[in-house]
């Protein structure tokens, strides 16, 4: 009991510390870390490095879809200075900087609605699906991100 009474204080108290740390450099970052994760895991079922799965499918375009649905909310003003490679562009262009958000999204959605309840049922159904996703990757960060 006192075991699992220290290991919830200890839980409560890293949560908190996320949260207190409110850092959206950081946050966008994670973000960006977990959507390469998937493309990796998406690009090796592609090239039949992993057997192919649907419900791996799906949660590699379910990882990628919350990706499209969130990064865009951590680029505050100011935002811009610090450990990031987002390119001052982001904020200079923001109309530009949203039609690639907004692209991302439409192409996430429409492999998400693709992909179906279970997943998309083969290989073939699953390049179609999240091929589109993956020429986002390139052209936002030609534009948005600094090359480091
Ligand atoms: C709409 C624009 C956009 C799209 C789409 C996008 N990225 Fe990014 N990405 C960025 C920006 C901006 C950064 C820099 C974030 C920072 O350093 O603050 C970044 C950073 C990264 C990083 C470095 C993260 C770190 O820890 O510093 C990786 C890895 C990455 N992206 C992978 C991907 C992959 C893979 C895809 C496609 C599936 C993708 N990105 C799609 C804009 C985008």
């Amino acid at each position: 009991m006192k075991k699992l009474v220290l290991a919830m204080s200890t839980l409560c108290i890293s949560v908190t510390a996320v949260l207190a740390a409110d850092d959206p450099i950081a946050t966008r970052k994670r973000i960006m870390d977990s959507t390469a994760a998937a493309a990796g895991l998406s690009a090796a079922l592609m090239k039949g490095d992993i057997e192919y799965n649907p419900t791996i499918a799906k949660a590699a375009i379910l990882t990628l879809g919350a990706s499209a649905a969130t990064f865009g909310d951590y680029f505050p003003e100011g935002s811009g200075e610090g450990q990031t490679t987002a390119s001052p562009k982001i904020w200079e262009d923001a109309d530009g900087f949203k039609a690639a958000l907004a692209k991302f999204t439409t192409d996430t959605s429409a492999a998400l609605e693709a992909s179906g309840k279970d997943g998309p049922a083969d290989l073939d159904a699953f390049k179609a699906a999240v091929g589109p996703v993956m020429s986002n990757c390139r052209s936002c960060h030609e534009a948005f991100r600094v090359q480091n």
